[in-house]
């Protein structure tokens, strides 16, 4: 009788923990070393933007950002609206970023400690706010540093039978392999030849409509046709420069790995999901085990265009697979969509700088959304509600303000677009404060561009994008904006319309369009606008609150000016 009394405690906890659910939340992800200093350096606000080594491999690169300067910014965090935090790794690591873990037992001691980080998550909990953490299986700090390899510092990984071996010769030491450069995942640049080829002879089609070849490049995951080169197998067991490419076929490597996950979850009780990085560099097989044990949500990395491939990284009814994943697809056009930027080029080359095309161009997202949205790619449709969507990162070039050229209106619409959207909204650090990445040729420390600080810019609460972005979380408050289903309705080289299903306003529009912020006052016409129909009634923009039903025509919708507009039906604006 008591057992069963305990077993009903123990279901009704499992139940209660399981009922979390990321879907719906609207996430602000930081990275830990830059968000916010504490105790001695609390007041001291000096810019700072250090690189890590990245050559020698001696890491290192720390500002001072801790998990305590999070805990006393969590009103500034919570004043915008967000529901969670997702905080960059928080392992003993060899540089500031985190990924590349030396003790996977430890805190980094810049970071403060475990008491610290359960701090964190009580703290959060306390204001029902949740943890995201992200966490590393793929790799281990680079195994080469100063010219040398010395496994004994790397805990508990410290044998050679730990890591992946392929193409290393029997005369070479583990030593010289790593000394001589381990083989990639893979090398995309013959297959890119051969697709330019391709593309100038008018055999290949790089429409924006062809959904698993959107960028006409070889990407991870275009295997077969885009990438005939690349070999699958090869994904799991190549190194990410001489990062300490994990090997999940040894018994010791994916058993500690397993139970690690379990217990961070466990220990750290509260932490709500977790972000698992570089997951299309693991096993596939591996993935449903890491979801299994982990007991919360795993949002995967997955830089990946072809929708086929994303899809098939999802838990299904007919696979298992990870329950969330970051939305790439769509991301890798957001820039040009908005903003007329041109990423960096193929994905070997991310983290280099981009250009601008002459126009900005909505097609490509409009094609890759619509595509998405429809049951063909076989995303179960509860799926679309746990991919996270965002217009930047650390690690993709560049940040919103900087890709936008400082274009206010741009932004606002790209930002629209990110909270509106089907998905789980991701906004990066910094965006709410106009953080540029410093880029631009003259200043050029690649990826740690987008990593600066936040102390120098005071966290003030007053700027137009902290007030935009509370004002679009308090709308999907208001309007229970969350895990309903939404629609392309149209969409052209300047224009995209989408609905979304709410609880609380029923159906409500969304239109979006590229203009630069000098026509900011110049009329926009969207067809086919709401309104027609049996969808009469009275209408309005939530962001301006004025009524829209006079600029209904024709079945157009003729916005009075170029501003992004969420219109809905109902007697006021909550
Ligand atoms: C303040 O921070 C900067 C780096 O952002 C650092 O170089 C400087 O030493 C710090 N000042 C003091 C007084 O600790
Ligand atoms: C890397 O090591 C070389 C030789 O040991 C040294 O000259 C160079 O300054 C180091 N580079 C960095 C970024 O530490
Ligand atoms: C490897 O590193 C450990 C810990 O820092 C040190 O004790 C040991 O002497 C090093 N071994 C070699 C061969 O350098
Ligand atoms: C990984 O480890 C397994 C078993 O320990 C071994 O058979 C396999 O060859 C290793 N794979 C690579 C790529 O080194
Ligand atoms: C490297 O290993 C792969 C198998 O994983 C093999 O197909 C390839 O030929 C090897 N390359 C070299 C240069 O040995
Ligand atoms: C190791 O073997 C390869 C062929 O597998 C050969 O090319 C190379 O010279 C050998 N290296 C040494 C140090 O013997
Ligand atoms: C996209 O991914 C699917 C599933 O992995 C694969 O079958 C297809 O060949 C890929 N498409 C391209 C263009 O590589
Ligand atoms: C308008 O856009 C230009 C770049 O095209 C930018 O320099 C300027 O600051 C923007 N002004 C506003 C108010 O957004």
């Amino acid at each position: 009788m008591a057992l069963t009394f305990v077993g009903v405690i123990l279901g009704i906890f499992a139940l209660a923990k399981s009922e979390f659910s990321l879907a719906g939340k609207s996430v602000y992800f930081l990275v830990v070393d830059r968000f916010a200093r504490s105790g001695t350096q609390a007041l001291n606000t000096t810019y700072c933007d250090l690189a890590a080594d990245w050559i020698n491999n001696t890491g290192g690169g720390y500002c001072g950002g801790t998990l305590n300067g999070i805990i006393d910014r969590l009103d500034y965090i919570e004043g915008m609206g967000f529901d969670c935090i997702w905080i960059t790794p928080v392992v003993d690591s060899n540089g500031f970023m985190g990924y590349d873990a030396v003790n996977i037992f430890e805190i980094e001691p810049h970071f403060g400690s475990k008491e610290d980080l359960k701090r964190l998550s009580q703290k959060l909990h306390e204001r029902s706010m949740c943890l995201i953490l992200d966490i590393v299986l793929n790799h281990v700090r680079p195994l080469v540093v100063n010219g040398e390899v010395n496994l004994s510092t790397i805990v508990p990984f410290n044998h050679e039978s730990h890591y992946n071996q392929r193409n290393r010769s029997n005369n070479q030491s583990f030593e010289e392999y790593l000394i001589s450069w381990p083989p990639p995942p893979f090398n995309p640049s013959e297959d890119n030849q051969r697709l330019q080829t391709l593309k100038m002879t008018g055999e290949l089609d790089c429409g924006h409509h062809v959904a698993d070849h959107t960028e006409c490049a070889c990407f991870p995951g275009n295997i077969g046709f885009s990438c005939p080169s690349l070999i699958a197998e090869d994904f799991t067991t190549g190194y990410l420069g001489v990062l300490g490419d994990l090997n999940h076929s040894n018994p010791f490597v994916r058993r500690t790995l397993l139970t690690w996950v379990r217990e961070m979850v466990q220990n750290y009780r509260g932490l709500d999901a977790l972000r698992l990085d570089t997951a299309i560099y693991l096993d596939r097989d591996f993935l449903p085990e890491v979801q299994e044990v982990a007991g919360v949500q795993v949002l995967g990395e997955a830089t990946v265009n072809n929708l086929t491939f994303q899809a098939s990284l999802m838990h299904g009814e007919a696979q298992s697979g990870l329950l969330g994943l970051l939305n790439f697809p769509p991301f890798y056009q957001l820039p040009r969509a908005f903003c007329g930027y041109r990423m960096g080029g193929d994905f070997g080359d991310y983290s280099l700088q981009g250009t601008w095309y002459e126009e900005a161009d909505m097609e490509g997202l409009g094609s890759v959304l619509s595509l998405q949205l429809s049951s063909s790619m076989h995303l179960g449709n509860s799926n679309l509600d746990m991919m996270g969507n965002f217009a930047d990162n650390h690690d993709e070039f560049s940040r919103l303000t900087y890709y936008c050229r400082y274009d206010s209106l741009r932004i606002r619409q790209a930002l629209v677009w990110v909270f509106l959207s089907r998905g789980i909204p991701i906004l990066y650090y910094g965006t709410e404060q106009g953080l540029d990445g410093h880029q631009g040729p003259e200043n050029s420390k690649g990826q740690d561009n987008l990593r600066e600080s936040m102390w120098h810019t005071g966290y003030r609460t007053d700027t137009w994008q902290y007030r935009f972005i509370q004002r679009l979380n308090k709308l999907r408050k208001d309007f229970g904006v969350g895990v309903g289903d939404a629609k392309i309705r149209q969409t052209s080289k300047t224009t995209l319309v989408f609905s979304r299903e709410t609880t609380k306003a029923g159906t409500i529009w969304v239109f979006l369009n590229n203009a630069k912020n000098a026509t900011e006052k110049e009329g926009q016409v969207y067809c086919p606008g709401p309104g027609s129909g049996r969808l009469r009634g009275r209408w309005f923009d939530a962001l301006s609150g004025k009524p829209m039903n006079r600029y209904f025509k024709a079945g157009c919708f003729q916005a009075p000016d170029r501003n992004p507009k969420v219109l809905f039906r109902g007697r006021h604006v909550p």
